[in-house]
């Protein structure tokens, strides 16, 4: 059954009811304060429209890892905090260590209609990640209705996000999720054509199931970033002291097959920007020349795409339809070697297409360049972006209702 499918807050009458719902408020928080605020903006529409619909909201969300037991700096006070000036209204913090407690159920049992009240850090308590049964129950006492908006945990089978959905009347999907869903679902299962996804980053181990996957779905696969360097040697180029996952290398071959047999383009740097040491700090100054792909001196590394592979990338680019980015082209956080992520957010900002970026890295690289608002979405999900291009079913997804 389609992704696109499922139950939503618009199909759901909460008026008088009591609704928990699922955020992902886990939010980057430096000495209490919140440093990016995105995902709890992200969060907003869902919340407003059921308190407006009257319904008695209930959120909850994990935030970090502490790890089964309370810790105070990954309390979600500062969340509650925000939330309230966000919505002009009170929202009451039920501080409870045990998330369902004294506070919680006093806080739930004073409810009128459109109120808010947000509930303590799920993975406060040990059940959460194991998706104990107790604490679904005790979450779906709270409610009849449940609402799973937290698409960045939906890779996650946890009691909040699975566990509860068992025990309630009705569960259903806010409307964050929802616009997850159409814009990466709609482009793993329909995408307009040409369709041009553009992967990167350190990793190639992280990454090699979503190409993959979409070796069987895209029109063109780009790939750039530290990944680049094991298909480079897949290739039998050498690659100096560039990132290499010697183990992958006869996968990254297979990739390659595959991309021919589907008749798939595969596109791979034709040049790159290497440097003899990674800078220290990272955002230090760095002495790099540019070199052909094949052509890496050994005492050198790739440590961004070159100035021709930005200009082939940025051309497949203009012909799509439809574009999903995932993964830095190199080690954007120096000015010097941000060159080839620039060059490609241009390129995404520039064109007509669908353009979507995966979570983590890539929208922190996309916001941090100024390019946010040209995008068609930005992923709310890190991990939870590159199951679902995985096409890995998330649990989190799968256990509401459909329609
Ligand atoms: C994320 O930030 O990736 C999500 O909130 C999920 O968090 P987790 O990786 O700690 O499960
Ligand atoms: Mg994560």
């Amino acid at each position: 059954m389609s992704v696109l499918n499922k139950k939503t807050v618009d199909d759901i009458n909460v008026k008088g009811k009591r609704v928990l719902v699922r955020c992902d408020f886990n939010v980057p928080l430096k000495n209490g304060v919140i440093t990016d605020e995105n995902r709890i903006v992200a969060a907003l529409p869902t919340i407003k429209k059921l308190i407006q619909d009257g319904g008695k909201v209930i959120l909850c969300s994990h935030l970090g890892k502490p790890k089964g037991e309370p810790k105070p700096e990954l309390s979600l006070a500062p969340v509650a905090a925000r939330l309230s000036e966000h919505l002009g209204k009170e929202v009451v913090f039920a501080a409870d260590a045990s998330v369902v407690g004294e506070n919680a159920k006093a806080a739930v049992a004073a409810m009128k209609d459109g109120d808010v009240v947000l509930l303590e850090n799920t993975r406060y308590r040990a059940e959460e990640t194991k998706n104990g049964e107790a604490l679904s129950k005790e979450l779906a006492s709270l409610c009849e209705i449940y609402v799973n908006d937290a698409f960045g945990a939906a890779h996650r089978a946890h009691c909040s996000t699975v566990g509860v959905t068992a025990f309630v009347e009705e569960a259903a999907v806010g409307y964050l999720m929802q616009k997850e869903l159409k814009f990466l679902g709609g482009a793993v299962e329909n995408p307009q054509r040409p369709f041009v996804t553009i992967l990167g980053g350190a990793k190639v181990a992280d990454k090699l199931p979503v190409i993959e996957n979409l070796l069987t779905k895209a029109d063109t696969v780009i790939v750039g970033g530290g990944m680049a360097y094991t298909f480079l040697a897949a290739k039998g180029y050498g690659v100096g002291t560039s990132l290499l996952d010697q183990e992958k290398i006869e996968y990254c071959k297979e990739m390659m097959a595959k991309a021919e047999a589907n008749g798939v383009k595969l596109l791979l740097p034709i040049d790159c920007t290497v440097g003899k040491v990674f800078p220290d700090p990272i955002d230090g100054p760095v002495e790099v020349t540019v070199v052909d792909a094949d052509k890496i001196p050994n005492d050198s590394m790739g440590l961004d795409i070159g100035t021709k592979t930005a200009e082939m990338f940025a051309e497949a680019v203009k012909s799509a339809k439809t574009v999903v980015w995932n993964g830095p082209m190199g080690v954007f956080e120096n000015p010097t070697l941000a060159k080839g992520t620039i060059a490609v957010a241009k390129s995404l900002a520039e064109t007509d297409a669908t353009t979507i970026i995966g979570g983590g890295d890539s929208a922190a690289a996309v916001n941090t360049l100024g390019f946010g608002p040209k995008m068609s979405h930005i992923s709310t999900g890190g991990g939870a972006s590159l199951e679902f291009l995985e096409g890995k079913e998330l649990p989190g997804i799968a256990a509401v209702n459909d329609k």
